[in-house]
C-alpha cells in the first residue's frame, strides 16, 4: 500500500473532474482545488453527472456475463467481486465526500499527491506549478496529467524534480482504465513506484513508461496508425469501412480506425491531428522521416469534410458510420 491518504486534484474539467471521483470512489479524502467561483459552477455539474454515469453503469454491470462484456467497467469493480450494493454506497460516499476549494495554500496544506489536470496550456501550467511550489509539504508528491507537453518542460517550475513526473490517464476513467506512469529524468525511484501503486489503488492498470516520450506508449501507438488510416483515405487507396475491416479482420481488434474516429468524436479527433503533428518526439524517428513530407492538410481534410456536412462521430448519430 502507497502511504497516500489525501489527494488534491487541481482542474475540475472533464479529466479532473473524473480523476477525482474515481480516487474519492476508492476510498480516498479528495479535494479538487478550482480558480474561481464560476469554476465551481462548471465543476459541480461534472460531479452530479458523474454520480448518475457511475450508477447507471452499475446497473449495466449487473447484466454483464463476462468481464469482455462492453458493459463492464474495470474501474469500478472486479468481475466476480462486483456487490452492487457496495458499489452504490461508494459512489454516492465519494459524491458527498469531494471537496472543492478556492485558497491553493488552504487546499494543498496536508497533501500526499497533488495531481494536476488544468487545460493543456504550457504557459498556465508553468504559472500554477511556481506558485504551487513554495505552498507543499514536503512530504508531496505531484504529477502531471498532460497529454502532450512532457513533464519535463515543468520540471523546474515544480522546485521538487525528485518528486515529480506524470501520471497520464485515457477518458472515461471509470471504463477505461489506464494509467500510465512516466518518469522524467529527475523522478526519484521511490516517487515513481508510489504513484505506481497509488494507480493500482485508484482501480486503474498502471503503466510504467520509464523514459520520457510524447504521446506516452497509447498515444505513441494510436495518433500514427490513425494518420495512417486518413492517408489511406486522402489518397483515394480504399474507403472507411474496407480499411476497418481490414484491421478488424486481419487481427482480431473490435474496433477499426474509423470506428475509433466515431467514438471520439471527429472534430476532438481533428484537434488531435492538428496538434499532434506538432509534438516533438511523438512519432519514432523513422516514422518521423517517412512522414516529414506531409503536412497532413489531406489527412485532415478526410475529417473536415465530414465535419462539414454534420457528421460529428457516434454522440451524434452519425460519422463515418451511421448508429
Ligand atoms: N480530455 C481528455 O480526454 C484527456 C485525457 C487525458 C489527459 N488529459 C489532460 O488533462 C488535462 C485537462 O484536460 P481536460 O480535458 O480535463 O480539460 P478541460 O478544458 O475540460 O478542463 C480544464 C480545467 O482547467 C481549469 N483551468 C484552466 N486554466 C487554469 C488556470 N490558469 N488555473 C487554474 N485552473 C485552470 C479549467 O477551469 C478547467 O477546470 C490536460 O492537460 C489534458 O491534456 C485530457
Amino acid at each position: 500500500m502507497s502511504d497516500i491518504k489525501k489527494v488534491v486534484v487541481a482542474g475540475g474539467g472533464v479529466l479532473g473532474s473524473q480523476i477525482a471521483f474515481q480516487a474519492a470512489y476508492c476510498g480516498f479524502d479528495v479535494t479538487i482545488w478550482l480558480r474561481s467561483e464560476g469554476s465551481i459552477g462548471r465543476t459541480q455539474p461534472k460531479l452530479d453527472k458523474l454520480k448518475t454515469t457511475y450508477l447507471d453503469a452499475i446497473e449495466a454491470m449487473k447484466a454483464a456475463e463476462s468481464p469482455a462484456d462492453p458493459n463492464w467497467c474495470r474501474g469500478i469493480a472486479d468481475f466476480g467481486a462486483f456487490d452492487p450494493e457496495d458499489c452504490k454506497a461508494k459512489t454516492e460516499a465519494a459524491y458527498s465526500g469531494l471537496k472543492l476549494e478556492l485558497d491553493l495554500a488552504k487546499a494543498v496544506s496536508d497533501a500526499d499527491l497533488v495531481i494536476e489536470s488544468m487545460a493543456e496550456v504550457q504557459e498556465e501550467k508553468t504559472a500554477f506549478f511556481q506558485k504551487l511550489a513554495p505552498l507543499l509539504p514536503e512530504k508531496t508528491l505531484l504529477v502531471t496529467n498532460s497529454s502532450s507537453l512532457l513533464p519535463s518542460s515543468f520540471t523546474k517550475a515544480t522546485g521538487r524534480p525528485a518528486k515529480y513526473l506524470a501520471l497520464h490517464f485515457a477518458n472515461s476513467i471509470w471504463k477505461q482504465n489506464i494509467a500510465e506512469v512516466m518518469a522524467q529524468a529527475e523522478t526519484a525511484r521511490q516517487s515513481f513506484d508510489t504513484v505506481m501503486e497509488f494507480a493500482g489503488e485508484i482501480r486503474m492498470i498502471p503503466l510504467p513508461v520509464n523514459k520520457e516520450k510524447a504521446g506516452y506508449l497509447l498515444n505513441s501507438l494510436l495518433i500514427p496508425f490513425l494518420f495512417s488510416a486518413l492517408d489511406l483515405v486522402a489518397n483515394g487507396v480504399s474507403d472507411p469501412e474496407s480499411i476497418d475491416k481490414a484491421w478488424k479482420l486481419g487481427t482480431g481488434a473490435p474496433r477499426g480506425p474509423f470506428e475509433i474516429f466515431d467514438v471520439v468524436g471527429l472534430t476532438t479527433a481533428s484537434n488531435i491531428v492538428e496538434k499532434y503533428q506538432k509534438v516533438p518526439g511523438l512519432v519514432s524517428p523513422l516514422l518521423k522521416k517517412m512522414m516529414l513530407p506531409y503536412n497532413f492538410k489531406e489527412q485532415k481534410a478526410v475529417l473536415q469534410k465530414y465535419i462539414g456536412e454534420g457528421k460529428l462521430g457516434r454522440a451524434t448519430g452519425e460519422g463515418f458510420y451511421k448508429y
